[in-house]
């Protein structure tokens, strides 16, 4: 392979770098991050940036599918960006972007779109939800949301994607995808997988007991990365408990473990032990817990809450991380784009 030799040799550092594997997720930014986001996702990916090649991106194009009016989209950008820095993202360390930044995105999933049927994409279950809660705006790029999501991935050849269970159909179609195309056009793409960082994910339960804290339903039962200390100190006031334990031991219910989840994670060991002592011989106060709980969990997010809008204000330095992402970005999909177009034979 004479005439293929690099025009130059990466120095050692680049070469550690290229050995990584490489990991890639997004975040739509529609409605605020909360404390599911940051316990699920957000906190892996500052784990994550030390081992892996990271892309992390802000999905404004798939924003477009549910939310077609963009008034806000700017001020949503900046406020994910922040609040993901204010967490911990390091972007000197991963490649962090907005997506509509990346136009190889969009030339990948057009040619994408031609390898995913109609068929299987009306079949996705996010799919079908989606044109259940709005029937009005049942658009193409809905229906081809996983084909977009699949470039994302692709475009960087990522192997390793940290989603939620709700995604993990959508990874599948990817890795569908890029079967199709390797085995129509060559080898180019290698196969995405679900990642987390290790099984000890924690689950983060709304406070009201029912399903999931939400980017923008049940608020008062979510919290907030933006939320002030009072409201904090309020949402958790007003949690959901009951009469309390009426024999020693007792299984507690679902939504009392979340509280004792969310103690472990922000409150001091002591603290958690003692409550817990408390349960278990049916003595606790709920009203003295959620206390104690709201006091810490304030202490917990405030730092993260200021920093993110000490960010938000400061356009100059949002500008740059996003140049800065989007360069880092733009040469990793260039060059999966020219290697695309080759295999393709789209290189006149
Ligand atoms: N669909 C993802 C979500 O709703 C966001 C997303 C878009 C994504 N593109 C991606 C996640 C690529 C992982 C990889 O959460």
């Amino acid at each position: 392979m004479l005439g293929k030799q690099p025009k130059f040799l990466p120095s050692p550092l680049m070469q550690k770098d290229m050995q990584k594997e490489i990991v890639l997720s997004g975040i739509r930014p529609t409605g605020y991050l909360h404390l599911g986001n940051y316990f699920g996702a957000m906190r892996n990916y500052v784990r994550m940036q030390e081992d892996y090649n990271c892309y992390f991106f802000v999905a404004d194009w798939h924003s477009l599918t549910t939310h077609p009016d963009t008034k806000a989209l700017r001020s949503s950008v900046h406020r994910v960006i922040a609040e993901n820095i204010a967490c911990g993202l390091d972007p000197d360390k991963a490649a962090f972007y907005v997506q509509s930044d990346v136009p190889e995105i969009a030339e990948l999933y057009l040619y994408l779109n031609m390898l995913a049927y109609k068929g299987e994409l009306e079949k996705v279950p996010t799919f079908k939800d989606k044109v259940r809660l709005n029937p009005d705006n049942v658009n193409a790029g809905l229906l081809t949301y996983p084909v977009l999501m699949a470039a994302d991935i692709l475009i960087h050849r990522a192997v390793k994607v940290p989603v939620g269970k709700d995604q993990e159909q959508h990874l599948e179609m990817a890795r569908n995808f890029a079967e199709r195309f390797n085995h129509r056009y060559g080898e180019v793409f290698a196969l995405p997988k679900a990642f987390n960082f290790n099984s000890e994910l924690v689950k983060i339960m709304s406070l009201d007991g029912k399903g999931k804290m939400s980017k923008s339903e049940n608020q008062m039962a979510t919290i907030y990365l933006s939320d002030s200390d009072e409201l904090i100190q309020k949402k958790l006031r007003k949690a959901q408990t009951d009469q309390g334990p009426s024999t020693p031991g007792q299984q507690k219910p679902d939504y009392i473990e979340n509280l004792f989840t969310l103690a472990s994670l922000v409150s001091d060991p002591g603290v958690v032990n003692k409550f817990e002592a408390d349960y278990n011989n049916c003595q606790i106060r709920y009203g003295d817990f959620k206390k104690q709980l709201g006091e810490d969990m304030a202490r917990f997010i405030a730092p993260i809450r200021d920093r993110a809008l000490a960010i938000q204000q400061d356009s100059a330095y949002l500008n740059k991380i996003m140049r800065h992402g989007a360069e880092k970005a733009r040469e990793s999909a260039a060059r999966t784009i020219k290697i695309v177009r080759e295999a393709m034979g789209i290189n006149y």
